[in-house]
Parts: structure tokens; C-alpha cells; sequence
């Protein structure tokens, strides 16, 4: 009886600890990830200020020089909440995010992953690899006149991705990279079932496409993530039109200002 205590009171620890070190180490990957740890400046020929602001990093809103994400430590926080609550609830699918960057949200979706001993998910990685696309505004009204496509800072290389997940020990089999134009790769990747759909492309096109092609695989009880919601009136605009088309109106909850998030209900 004693024994059986014992070993009872042992796994109890066990878990309890293990939970704790998965905690630590998460809070780390954000901080790694967000830039907060080291406190690198903002690139100096984009928006804000030219030394680091702790404020502005935290709503992501200004471009890290050195840090493998953007989106700024709330945001990263909600995606690591949400991908751990996929876990938790037993959500079925893979995670995406569809506009990259350096990496960094996708990294902490593998890292999130690796915490939870997750090996039967995927974590996509989708983007260009060369930035965005220019507007095509017969198609996408909602995108004349943008001039995203014009910042080479934002045209990071597939190779330099891999080796920010290399540098992390988070480049492996579970990472799936899908290189070109959302409208060429998203139909036809051989994803089942998404936990995670998280949308940072920008532009009405890049969120139109993202949607159209993947909405209906997220699992009931999954997580739609936009990032860019409140700060592109195009990608704001995509997602209105796609919600009415589909006769949808989901509960969109806010982030930091800037992104929104829904659950997807069966
Ligand atoms: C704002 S950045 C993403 C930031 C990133 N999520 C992070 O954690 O820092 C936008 C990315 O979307 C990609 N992108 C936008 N539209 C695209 C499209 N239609 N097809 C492929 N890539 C696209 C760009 O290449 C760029 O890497």
C-alpha cells in the first residue's frame, strides 16, 4: 500500500515537473524568438523607431533585425496558447502557417510540438521564400496600389528558414516546407486535417488564397489565426469576403490590436 503511495506520489512529481520545464523552456523559445532576450533594434529602413522599444515589440509592431519572428510577443504567446490548447483537447490535424518570414511562429508550432512529445503532427511552413507577390488588382481590387512586395526585407530564403530551425535543434521530418506562390502550392499540398491555421500573408490575395484553400480542413475544435487583421485593410476585407461567401460568422476574438482569432465550430 505504502509502495503503491510512493509510486503514485512519484508520477504525480514526475508530471508536475515535467510541465514546469515545459513551461520554461516555451517562455524561452518566445523570448529567443521575439527578440525581448537580446533586445535587437528594429531594421533601420522599415517602420518605427531606430532603437529597441520593448512596447513596440511586445503588439509586434516593428521589424526585428536579427529575431526569427514579427509578431511580437503577444501574438507569439496566443499562437503558442492555442497550439497547446489543440494538444490538450486532442484536436485532430497539423499546424500551418502560411507567410513565414524568417520562420520564428513556425519554429515555436514545432517547439510547441517537441514540449508536448507530439510526433504525429506536422507543423507546414508555406511561403515564396522571395516575398510577396505584386498586386494584381483586376483580380483583387483590395490590393491596388500596395506596395509590399517592394520590401527585399521581407524575401527570406529557404535556406536561411532551415537553418533558423537548425539553430534551435527543430529542423526535422515533422517540418514540411511548401516554397512558391500561396495560389500554386496551398490547393494541391497533401495536408488531411489542420489544429492550426495561422494566416500572416498581407495582401487580400495572399489571405483569399490561404483561406479558400484550407478553411475546410481545420478540425472542429481548431484554431484560424489572422495576424495582419486590424493593420491591412485588404487582409481584413479577404476575410469578410470569404466569411459572407461561406455564410459564416464566427466568434473572432482579439489578440493585441492588431490580430484576431476564431474557433472553428462543427
Ligand atoms: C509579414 S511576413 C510573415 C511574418 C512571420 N509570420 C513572422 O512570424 O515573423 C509575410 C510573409 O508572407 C509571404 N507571402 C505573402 N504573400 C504570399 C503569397 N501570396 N505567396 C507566398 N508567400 C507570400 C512573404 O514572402 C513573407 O515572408
Amino acid at each position: 500500500m505504502v509502495k503503491q503511495i510512493k509510486a503514485g506520489f512519484g508520477s504525480w512529481v514526475n508530471k508536475f515537473s515535467r510541465g514546469k520545464y515545459r513551461t520554461l523552456y516555451l517562455d524561452l523559445m518566445v523570448r529567443c524568438l521575439s527578440g525581448t532576450i537580446y533586445q535587437d533594434r528594429p531594421l533601420q529602413n522599415a517602420f518605427a523607431s531606430k532603437e529597441y522599444s520593448a512596447e513596440l515589440r511586445e503588439s509586434g509592431l516593428d521589424w526585428p533585425s536579427q529575431a526569427h519572428s514579427m509578431i511580437g510577443v503577444k501574438r507569439l504567446n496566443n499562437l503558442r496558447t492555442l497550439a497547446e490548447t489543440a494538444i490538450r483537447r486532442r484536436v485532430p490535424g497539423d499546424f500551418i502557417e502560411t507567410g513565414v518570414w524568417r520562420g520564428g511562429a513556425c519554429i515555436l508550432m514545432r517547439a510547441v510540438l517537441k514540449a508536448y512529445g507530439q510526433k504525429d503532427r506536422r507543423v507546414w511552413v508555406a511561403d515564396s521564400f522571395a516575398g510577396l507577390p505584386p498586386p494584381d488588382p483586376a483580380n483583387y481590387p483590395a490590393d491596388e496600389g500596395d506596395g509590399f512586395h517592394g520590401y527585399t526585407e521581407l524575401a527570406v530564403p529557404l535556406d536561411e528558414v532551415k537553418q533558423n530551425f537548425a539553430r534551435y535543434d527543430l529542423l526535422d521530418e515533422q517540418v514540411v516546407f511548401l516554397q512558391g506562390w500561396f495560389k500554386d502550392t496551398l490547393p494541391s499540398a497533401p495536408i488531411d486535417k489542420l489544429a492550426i491555421l495561422r494566416l500572416d500573408g498581407d495582401m487580400y490575395e495572399s489571405t483569399m488564397d490561404a483561406l479558400s484553400a484550407l478553411y475546410d480542413k481545420v478540425s472542429p475544435g481548431g484554431y484560424v489565426i489572422i495576424d495582419d487583421y486590424h493593420v491591412v485593410k485588404g487582409c481584413k476585407k479577404a476575410v469578410h469576403d470569404f466569411l459572407s461567401l461561406r455564410n459564416l460568422s464566427p466568434a473572432i476574438q482579439e489578440i493585441d490590436g492588431v490580430g484576431v482569432y476564431w474557433k472553428v465550430v462543427g
